[in-house]
C-alpha cells in the first residue's frame, strides 16, 4: 500500500475510549494517514463505544465468549470476520482487556497494535500504573508496541516517560500517563502507516525519510 494511501483502522477496547478519541481526531486532522473504520468492546456498556457513536463511527459490541481473560474459539472467528468485513488494514488495541491469540493475530500478521500504561518490559498486565505507583518507581510512562502471543510482548515502537511525584495517588499518576498516550499512540500510529518505523527482529528503527 503506498504511503499517501488512506488506510482503515479496526479500534478494540473495553474502557472509556480517551485513546480512541486521540485517534479518531488525529485521523480527521489528517495528522494520522487513516480512518477508523470500525471500533468493537467485548462490553456493550463500554464508553469507548458511547463516544464512537457520538462521532458517526461504526460500533459493535462482541461477547467475548466463556472465558475470562480471552476469546473463545466462535468469539474469535466473530472478531475476525467483522474486521475483515470493515476491510481493515491495522488492528489498533486502546484498552481492550482481553489476551488476543493464535487465529486472530494470524489473520492480521504483525497489524496489531496496543498502548500499555507502563514502560514495558515492567509492569506488564493488569493496572499497571498501580503496581508501579505501589513498586515505588520515580518514572514510569506508556509504551507503544506490536502484539505477538505473549502478554504486553512484542517489539516496542515507542515509548513516553511521565514523573512519579510524591503526591501523587494511582489516579492521578494514571491521569498523567493518559495524558502521555493521547499523544504518542496517534504519533506512533502515524510514523508507522507512514513506514517511517522499520522493525527489525524485536528492535524497532525510526527511518528518516531520506533513507526510506
Ligand atoms: C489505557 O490507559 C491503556 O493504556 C490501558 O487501558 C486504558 C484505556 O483507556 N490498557 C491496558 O491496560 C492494556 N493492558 P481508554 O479507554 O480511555 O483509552
Amino acid at each position: 500500500m503506498g504511503e499517501r494511501e488512506q488506510f482503515r483502522l479496526g479500534i478494540l477496547g473495553s474502557g472509556k475510549g480517551s485513546n480512541l478519541a486521540a485517534i479518531a481526531d488525529a485521523c480527521e486532522a489528517r495528522e494520522v494517514p487513516a480512518e477508523v473504520a470500525i471500533v468493537i468492546s467485548d462490553l456493550p456498556g463500554a464508553g469507548i463505544l458511547a463516544r464512537a457513536r457520538e462521532r458517526g463511527l461504526r460500533a459493535e459490541s462482541i461477547p467475548p465468549g466463556k472465558y475470562r481473560t480471552k476469546l473463545d474459539e466462535e468469539a474469535e472467528r466473530t472478531y475476525i470476520a467483522a474486521l475483515q468485513g470493515a476491510r481493515v488494514d491495522w488492528v489498533v488495541l486502546a484498552g481492550f482487556m482481553r489476551i488476543l491469540k493464535g487465529d486472530f493475530l494470524r489473520a492480521f500478521e504483525r497489524r496489531v497494535v496496543n498502548i500499555h500504561p507502563a514502560l514495558l518490559p515492567s509492569f506488564p498486565g493488569l493496572e499497571a500504573w498501580k503496581q508501579a505507583f505501589d513498586y515505588g518507581v520515580k518514572v514510569t510512562g506508556c509504551t507503544v508496541h506490536l502484539v505477538d502471543q505473549g502478554i504486553d510482548t512484542g517489539p516496542i515502537l515507542a515509548q513516553q516517560t511521565v514523573p512519579v511525584l510524591d503526591g501523587d495517588t494511582p489516579a492521578t499518576l494514571h491521569q498523567r500517563i493518559q495524558a502521555a498516550e493521547r499523544v504518542l499512540y496517534p504519533a506512533t500510529i502515524a510514523a508507522l502507516l507512514r513506514g517511517e518505523i522499520l522493525v527489525q527482529g524485536n528492535r524497532a528503527l525510526r527511518a528518516s525519510p531520506k533513507t526510506r
